[in-house]
């Protein structure tokens, strides 16, 4: 099931050049499986064509003259009233002047009035328009009154200045939707801990010992436990990838940095789902200047790595659900038994990293869930979003 399936977003678009981004949010929320109905200003629709949100959205996109057609005396209540989310981006300093008064002079004003829905608001314009104390009297009018604001951010302006006044990227707004739309989820007050990556433990200050973790099984089970509602951390690795909006990110390199944080902030958790690709071993001794090829081959003395699930397992104050992964190049299962067994796991994640299809690196995973109590889940090729959302469902129960 997609993330945000039968949400229902009121995306308005208000006239700034930004709007062109608006088209990529409303296709990114849509993709993310929304049913988003956009309402243009007047004045957006200088900049775009309501078409080229339905082209994207799948449904009509509304325009200001639809006010005063045959459904103008209930359209904007209905959009109003049916919407999980009011987001109006890009929000221009008009807009929030209108809104913050009160105002219902267009169809988007007049809906955003009707609406019960929790407002975001993502301004876009000049600089100097922005820091200009009519703009910033509206903001913090709507801000007490529950409004969202994320954004502008500073940089490139369309009048050739830069500054403060760019809209939010819509992967990001995107992510902001998805946090406020997950509110009240099966997890919501639960804190969940998550550790994703591979570590990295360093021979010199240039080379590591590292592994083939890309950390997108952790990084996905970061975003499921976000769309269900948790506060998320996520203790990372190394790794390229960005974090869900919405979490907390602690970057760390080594196994020992990764269990100091683990650590700190398990007495604290509800749940920890423990997917990082742990070192098992370190260089004793890591070498304070770069070793050179001329002094002939080295030799690395290696130190064992503390295991952080089972020194975890055994504090007195735990999360509630502990979850460990098993990546196993053989006798999957019954490796994956001993290791829930002998790190005192609720659960394990046991998955074959000799397939092609899952495991390390590639988007897809295949994996048998193995429980405490016996219980035994073998999923189908997944994509690990799915994989995530379903250890997810899976922890929660463990939790009631
Ligand atoms: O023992 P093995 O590394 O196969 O166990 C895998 C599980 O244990 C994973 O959940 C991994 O994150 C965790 N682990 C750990 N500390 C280590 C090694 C692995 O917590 N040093």
């Amino acid at each position: 099931m997609l993330p945000l399936h039968a949400k229902r977003i009121v995306l308005g678009v208000t006239g700034s050049i930004a709007c062109y981004k608006a088209a990529d949010l409303a296709s990114k929320l849509t993709q993310l499986g929304a049913e988003v109905d956009v309402i243009l200003t007047a004045a957006a629709e200088h900049f775009i064509k309501p078409l080229t949100f339905q082209s994207v959205t799948g449904r009509r996109a509304y325009i200001d003259q639809d006010l005063w057609g045959p459904e103008g005396h209930v359209l904007h209540v209905k959009l109003g009233k049916d919407a999980d989310l009011l987001l109006i981006a890009p929000a221009t300093a008009n807009t929030l002047a209108k809104l913050a008064a009160g105002q219902a002079d267009n169809l988007l004003t007049l809906t955003a009035l009707a609406a019960t829905a929790p407002l975001m608001l993502a301004p876009a314009m000049d600089g100097g328009m922005f820091d200009h104390p009519a703009t910033q009297a509206s903001l913090e009018t709507l801000r007490a009154h529950g409004a969202q604001v994320h954004g502008p951010v500073s940089g490139h302006l369309a009048s050739g200045l830069s500054g403060v006044g760019r809209m939010l990227e819509p992967a990001e707004l995107a992510g902001h939707a998805r946090v406020a739309l997950s509110a009240g989820g099966p997890l919501a007050g639960r804190r969940v801990l998550v550790t994703a990556g591979g570590t990295q433990e360093p021979i010199d200050p240039v080379r590591v010992i590292a592994n083939r973790s890309s950390g997108k099984q952790g990084y996905a089970l970061a975003q499921a436990a976000l769309d269900l509602g948790a506060q998320v951390t996520l203790v990372s690795g190394p790794t390229a990838l960005i974090a869900p909006v919405g979490a907390h990110l602690l970057r760390v390199q080594t196994a020992v940095e990764m269990r100091d944080a683990v650590l700190a902030l398990a007495a604290a958790a509800d749940m920890l789902l423990m997917a990082a690709a742990v070192a098992d071993f370190r260089p004793s001794q890591a070498a304070d200047k770069k070793i050179k090829r001329a002094e002939g081959v080295p030799t690395v003395e290696l130190a064992a790595n503390p295991d952080i699930l089972k020194e975890v397992s055994q504090q007195a104050q735990k999360p509630r659900v502990l979850v460990g992964f098993a990546a196993e190049s053989n006798d999957l299962l019954a490796n994956a038994q001993g290791k829930l067994a002998s790190k005192g796991l609720d659960m394990i994640v046991a998955n074959d990293v000799s397939a092609q299809d899952a495991g390390f690196e590639v988007d897809t995973n295949r994996v048998i869930l193995l429980s405490k109590d016996g219980g035994q889940e073998e999923l189908p090729l997944l994509s690990k979003y799915e994989v995530a959302r379903k250890v997810l469902e899976k922890a929660a129960s463990l939790l009631k």
